[in-house]
């Protein structure tokens, strides 16, 4: 048998994706439950959140949500079937929106309870990642 080194280089190429999108997914899953990505930098939001700063404080380890905040706001359900409703289902740039900015997949804006979060590139991605894919 010959391997050519273009093929080499193909499967190379495949295997480095594979290990970059297990990596991403990971680091999603740390910043949603712990608030920390995996370099273990603390997430920020403007103005901070006083006490909660990972999102499964507010939203539940499974993304279900629905934990009940003084001015009214009701934290959001994140999993997919939730996230699939109405006339705009969110998808992935509209995910990393409402983290980011608060404007949600109608592009009204989140109460102020759900913070204006502050992540790198890389970080926001792998959350809205995370959230899209694993939350069920
Ligand atoms: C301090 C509590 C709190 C924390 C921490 C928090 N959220 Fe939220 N989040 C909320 C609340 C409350 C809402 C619902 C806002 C509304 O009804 O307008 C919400 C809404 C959302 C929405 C919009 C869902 C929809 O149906 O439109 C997304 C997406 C979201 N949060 C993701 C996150 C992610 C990801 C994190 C962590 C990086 C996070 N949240 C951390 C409280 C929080």
């Amino acid at each position: 048998m010959t391997l050519s080194v273009g093929r080499l280089f193909a499967a190379a190429a495949l295997l480095g994706l594979a290990g970059c999108s297990g990596g991403s997914i990971a680091n999603g899953r740390a910043i949603f439950e712990s608030g920390k990505d995996s370099d273990g930098v603390q997430i920020v939001a403007q103005p901070p959140p006083p006490l909660y700063g990972r999102c499964a404080a507010c939203h539940g380890a499974n993304g279900a949500g629905g934990v009940r905040f003084p001015d009214g706001a009701v934290s959001a359900d994140l999993r997919h079937a939730a996230l699939s409703e109405g006339a705009h289902p969110y998808t992935l740039p509209l995910l990393e929106r409402a983290i980011s900015t608060g404007i949600d997949n109608d592009g009204k804006p989140l109460d102020p309870v759900m913070p204006r979060w502050q992540l790198s590139q890389r970080d926001l991605n792998n959350v809205a990642e995370y959230v899209l894919t694993q939350l069920r």
